[in-house]
């Protein structure tokens, strides 16, 4: 790490970028860190509407050009790599239980998680900033994950999880994360009573605080298509006659009255639907705006502020995808500063 006469400089590769989850939340907090600086240095991601995404919104320390994009992460040549103080990334967590794998499911190698460590083993980053789903640490998972530990240990890293859902921490929105963080053990490890998990940040704003005022029409169901709703999942006629808008948990069928938003998934796997008071006697039933999918993963859009920036050639699908898939920055926010402030 680089040290100015001000800040400190903690150089940070982002793997499996997306939207850049951790390069957002690190913007957050270059802003009130009088201590740290995080710089990105260079970034790995395969899907266009994610590259996209992310270069609307993320440039290099000059702040003229992009970011470098390494690609690939299996194809990336680790010597070419410019050194850098974390690694970052959310790794895909799908082949973790792929049956009839080469490797045996319990076998991490073979898995993006081992380019995780082809590039630590040669980089050497002071730090590991990790995320993926809870069931990695769970069930049928649950000897991969600790595979995964141990592997990290034997690479010389000390490393701690935590799992945090971040309606616990003022966004409201179920979704619950593993996160790891690892220090090289070789200079000196995780500090004597590290502590992962936040304080708990109390609720103050609920769903209706993240919906859109003008809802853009298109995205309402008609009247037909509420109606078959209601007949598949067999609900009374005026089941959708809601006094403020709510989230209809189109799993579960029902109405969530915590005023609490289930996880948001990509939309063709999305069970959030907002229900709305009736207007004229009509149902208002419908699906989440994109900005509504970005506030509910931490962004401050409003009429002051807009944290994010769309390219103009995304689609609903790939931008609620990218929502989907990512961090919700709110909490990473959180849990960097948490974990900084005791390094
Ligand atoms: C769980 S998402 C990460 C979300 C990200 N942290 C964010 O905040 O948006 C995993 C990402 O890894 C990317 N990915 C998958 N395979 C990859 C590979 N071989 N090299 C680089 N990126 C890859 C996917 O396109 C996806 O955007």
């Amino acid at each position: 790490m680089a040290s100015t006469s001000k800040k400190t400089i903690v150089r940070v590769f982002e793997g499996f970028a997306g939207y850049g989850g951790a390069s957002f939340a690190m913007k957050r907090l270059n802003k009130k860190s009088k201590k740290l600086r995080f710089e990105v240095v260079g970034y790995s991601e395969i899907c266009q509407s994610a590259i996209d995404l992310y270069n609307a919104n993320h440039k290099s320390c000059n702040h003229k050009s992009p970011l470098k994009n390494w690609g690939d992460i299996t194809k990336i040549d680790v010597s070419e790599l410019p050194n850098f103080d974390m690694f970052t990334g959310g790794f895909p967590c799908q082949p973790f239980s792929s049956a009839g794998s080469r490797l045996g499911e319990l076998d991490p190698r073979g898995t993006l998680f081992a380019e995780i460590i082809r590039i630590c083993k040669v980089k050497k980053p002071k730090y590991i900033f990790l995320e993926n789903v809870v069931g990695l640490s769970r069930g049928k998972c649950k000897p991969t994950f600790e595979n995964i530990l141990r592997i990290f240990k034997e690479i010389g890293y000390d490393i701690q999880t935590t799992i945090l859902n971040s309606k616990d921490y003022g966004v409201p929105q179920t979704r619950q994360r593993l996160w790891f963080f690892g220090v090289r053990q070789d200079l000196g490890g995780l500090p004597n009573n590290f502590s992962m998990t936040p304080e708990k940040v109390e609720m103050t704003e609920f769903i209706e605080d993240y919906l859109d005022a003008n809802p853009a029409e298109d995205l309402y169901k008609s009247q037909r298509q509420v109606d078959h709703v209601k007949e598949v999942h067999n609900k009374p006629a005026d089941y959708f006659h809601v006094q403020e808008r709510l989230c209809y948990d189109y799993y579960n069928r029902k109405i969530r009255t915590d005023r609490v938003c289930m996880t948001i998934t990509p939309p063709n796997h999305n069970v959030v639907r907002i229900v709305e008071p009736p207007v004229n006697g009509q149902d208002r039933f419908r699906k989440l705006s994109i900005d509504e999918h970005f506030r509910l993963m931490g962004f401050k859009i409003n009429e002051k502020e807009r944290e994010i920036i769309y390219p103009d050639n995304q689609t609903y699908i790939q931008l609620g995808e990218r929502a989907g898939n990512g961090w919700e920055i709110n909490v990473v926010t959180i849990l960097l500063d948490h974990i900084f402030k005791q390094l």
